[in-house]
């Protein structure tokens, strides 16, 4: 079985990013044959600075590996690595109707925010399919927004199967993770860059401290007990606690005695001591930028030579060779 993924590289990562995508990545190795891939033709489509892009494709690749993917049971690479994804995006581009591309929300969303709607931003979903398929994909772990996007490709796969002959193409599954909780913000909404509520993984001590200390709380006094439902300190605090510490808390909080401010330590605490095992990693990675290199290097050698067997099918279904 071939699991395939790929990830924006867009800025820093939160927690919720992490529990929601790059954990169950990881904890998908070994399950099958492991496809990741930084999409930074994809992150094109919004991002036009040049460092901007190169800091933010080396800042995911850093992350990715310091969050624990392992290079011997996985392939790592950047989706550039191998540029004959666009050929088989054009190709699948012949059979695609305007109407499908049209309806994709993740597209409408973008443009409704301002985001000029320029070719590349409407032709996203093809070279997403065209990513999927040029590695003959057997599942693809993505979040709900994703959803859309996996049906046009399905949408693709039958196209070209019927066009040029079955087994041409292989058919992909999606997997949503819907077990996967939205991780709460510091506001309580749903944690998002765009809502400025992140709690992000490898934020310096002091500051990110501080920004779990300003978490919204009501006005119960100390000696109160305290409701635990929508409680985001307890939300966030689940995520990093072993189950006794959070049985703890629950009966702290459903007892009295304890303050808000004494759950934020506990919260902070248990946060810093979580990521700890990462961030010494990711210190390691900064500094030794050629074992980064070296994994997308025979990242995208691998990617590469079973791009080429598909893209050859493909070629000589369609009457290119
Ligand atoms: P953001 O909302 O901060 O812009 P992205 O849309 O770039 O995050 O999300 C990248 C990945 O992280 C997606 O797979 C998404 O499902 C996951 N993700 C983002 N925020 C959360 C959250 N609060 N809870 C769970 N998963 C999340
Ligand atoms: N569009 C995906 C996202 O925004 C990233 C992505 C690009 C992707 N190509 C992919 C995900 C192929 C899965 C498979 O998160």
């Amino acid at each position: 079985m071939r699991i395939l993924t790929g990830l924006q590289p867009s800025g820093k990562l939160h927690v919720g990013n992490y529990f929601g995508a790059i954990k169950p990545a990881i904890d998908a190795q070994g399950e099958g044959d492991g496809y990741y891939f930084i999409a930074d033709y994809h992150a094109m489509t919004t991002t036009h600075d040049s460092n901007e892009l190169r800091e933010n494709v080396r800042n995911v690749a850093i992350d990715f590996l310091a969050c624990g993917f392992d290079p011997s049971r996985g392939v790592f690479f950047k989706q550039s690595s191998v540029p004959e994804v666009n050929e088989l995006a054009w190709i699948l581009s012949t059979v695609c109707p305007m109407g499908l591309l049209e309806r994709c929300h993740s597209y409408k969303d973008k443009i409704s925010k301002g985001i000029s709607a320029n070719h590349a931003l409407f032709a996203y979903p093809a070279l997403m399919a065209a990513d999927i398929l040029l590695y003959d994909s057997n599942v693809v772990p993505v979040g709900e927004d994703q959803k859309q996007h996996l049906e046009v490709t399905r949408d693709l796969v039958g196209k070209i199967n019927d066009q040029y002959g079955d087994g041409t193409l292989m058919m992909p599954k999606a997997r949503i993770r819907d077990d996967v909780a939205k991780v709460p913000g510091l506001d309580g909404e749903k944690m998002s860059k765009s809502y400025n509520n992140t709690l992000p993984i490898f934020g310096d001590e002091k500051p990110t401290k501080k920004l779990i200390m300003r978490i919204k709380t009501d006005s119960a006094a100390v000696e109160d007990p305290k409701p635990t439902e929508n409680s985001i300190i307890l939300a966030l605090y689940q995520l990093f606690a072993d189950q006794a510490e959070y049985g703890q808390m629950i009966s702290d909080y459903e007892n009295g005695g304890c303050g808000y401010g004494d759950f934020k330590k506990r919260l902070a605490e248990a946060y810093w001591d979580y990521f700890a095992p990462m961030r010494a990693r990711r210190e390691e990675l900064v500094t030794n930028s050629d074992e980064v290199d070296s994994v997308l290097k025979a990242g995208a050698e691998k990617a590469r030579s079973e791009a080429a067997k598909v893209l050859d099918r493909v070629r000589k279904a369609v009457g290119l060779a």
